[in-house]
C-alpha cells in the first residue's frame, strides 16, 4: 500500500482512479476532461493504491482566487472517496495528512464542499461551516436586438482552444474570483454546459450562461477589456434566453449595486474551510460566492 500523487498520465491508475469515482459518486468520471487535455497540474489525486488499484482519493484543485486585488493560494479538496471495504482504517486521514505536508506551507487556506451525509467528517481535520454564500440576481434586461452575441459550440479543439485563451487573457474583474485555473472551468464547459458558451465581437466579451427553467445563470464573463462593465454585458444577455426573467451570477459581482443579494445555503452541499485566509474573513458568506465554475 502507498500513496502516489498526481499520476494522470499513468491510464491503468487514472482508469482505477476513474473507477472508484464512478462507483462512488454516481458515474462521475474524468476521462472525458483528460482525453480533451483540460486536465493540468491544477488537478491532482493523491490516492493510496493497493496492487495497482486505487481504494482511497483525496484530490487537490489548485484555485488561486483574486479579492480586492490580491490572489490567495486557496486550495480546494475534491472527490474524496475510500472504496468501502476499506473505510474507516484511516486512509483518508493518512491522505489528509499528506496534502497538509505538501501544500500547508504554501496555502492561505483550503476549502471544499462536503456532502450533507459526512459533515461530522470534516472537522476532524480542522474544517467548519462558512455558512454560506451570496447568489446576486436581478431581472433580466428585455432581449437587446443589437446584441451580437454568437453561440461558439464547445464541440471541437478550436473552439475549446478559443474559450482556454480567452481566460488567459482575461482581465475582467469580478468581487472573487478564480485565476490560473482554464482546465476546471473547461471541465464544465466542455462537458455540460457546451451549448452555454457565447461571444460577442462588439465587446470582445465571452460569456457562460447556462439557462435552468426561468433563470439565465451567467456562470462566468471574461474579456481583455479590464473596463468592460458587468452591467454593459448584462444589459445584452435577453436574447440568449427568451423564456427567462431571472438573471443569476455564478461568481459575485466587483461592484453589487443593483444586484439583490441571497444569502444561501445549498441542501445537499455544505462550504467548509481552513486556513488563515478563512480565519481571518476573507471569504464573506454575506456578499462572497465562491465561482460556481471553480466548484470540483
Ligand atoms: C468519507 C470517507 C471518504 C471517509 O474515508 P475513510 O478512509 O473511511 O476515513 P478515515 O478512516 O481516514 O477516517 C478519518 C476519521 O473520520 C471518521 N469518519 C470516517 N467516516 C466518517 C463519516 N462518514 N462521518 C463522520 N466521520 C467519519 C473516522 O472515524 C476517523 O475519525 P478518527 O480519526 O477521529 O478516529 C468514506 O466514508 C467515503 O468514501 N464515503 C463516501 C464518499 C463521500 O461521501 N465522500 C465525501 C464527499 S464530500
Amino acid at each position: 500500500m502507498q500513496i502516489v500523487k498526481n499520476y494522470r498520465e499513468d491510464a491503468a491508475l487514472r482508469a482505477s482512479f476513474n473507477a472508484l469515482a464512478e462507483a462512488t459518486f454516481d458515474g462521475l468520471n474524468f476521462e472525458t476532461w483528460f482525453q480533451n487535455g483540460h486536465w493540468t497540474d491544477s488537478y491532482r489525486p493523491y490516492s493510496v493504491v493497493e496492487e495497482g488499484r486505487v481504494i482511497a482519493n483525496v484530490s487537490v484543485n489548485d484555485t488561486p482566487m483574486r479579492v480586492n486585488g490580491k490572489t490567495y493560494r486557496l486550495f480546494q479538496l475534491g472527490t474524496v472517496m475510500t472504496a468501502p471495504e476499506y473505510r474507516n482504517r484511516g486512509l483518508s486521514r493518512l491522505l489528509m495528512q499528506e496534502i497538509e505536508k505538501d501544500f500547508g506551507p504554501a496555502a492561505d487556506g483550503f476549502y471544499l464542499f462536503g456532502h450533507t451525509g459526512v459533515l461530522n467528517f470534516y472537522p476532524k481535520f480542522g474544517f467548519a461551516a462558512l455558512g454560506g454564500e451570496t447568489v446576486y440576481s436581478r431581472p433580466l434586461p428585455a432581449a437587446d436586438t443589437a446584441a451580437d452575441w454568437v453561440q461558439v459550440p464547445m464541440n471541437t479543439p478550436e473552439n475549446h482552444a478559443k474559450l482556454w485563451a480567452a481566460m488567459q487573457s482575461n482581465r475582467f474583474c469580478g468581487g472573487f474570483d478564480m485565476v490560473n485555473n482554464p482546465g476546471l472551468v473547461m471541465f464544465y464547459a466542455g462537458q455540460f454546459l457546451t451549448d452555454c458558451v457565447w461571444y460577442s465581437r462588439a465587446m470582445d466579451a465571452w460569456v457562460i450562461a447556462e439557462p435552468d427553467e426561468a433563470i439565465l445563470n451567467l456562470q462566468a464573463v471574461f474579456s481583455p477589456d479590464p473596463i468592460l462593465a458587468l452591467d454593459q454585458v448584462t444589459a445584452a444577455l435577453g436574447g440568449l434566453c427568451p423564456g427567462c426573467t431571472t438573471l443569476t451570477l455564478g461568481f459575485t459581482p466587483a461592484d453589487p449595486a443593483g444586484w439583490t443579494p441571497d444569502l444561501v445555503a445549498e441542501p445537499d452541499t455544505t462550504l467548509m474551510a481552513k486556513g488563515r485566509f478563512f480565519e481571518q474573513g476573507g471569504f464573506d458568506p454575506a456578499c462572497h460566492r465562491l465561482p460556481a465554475l471553480a466548484h470540483a
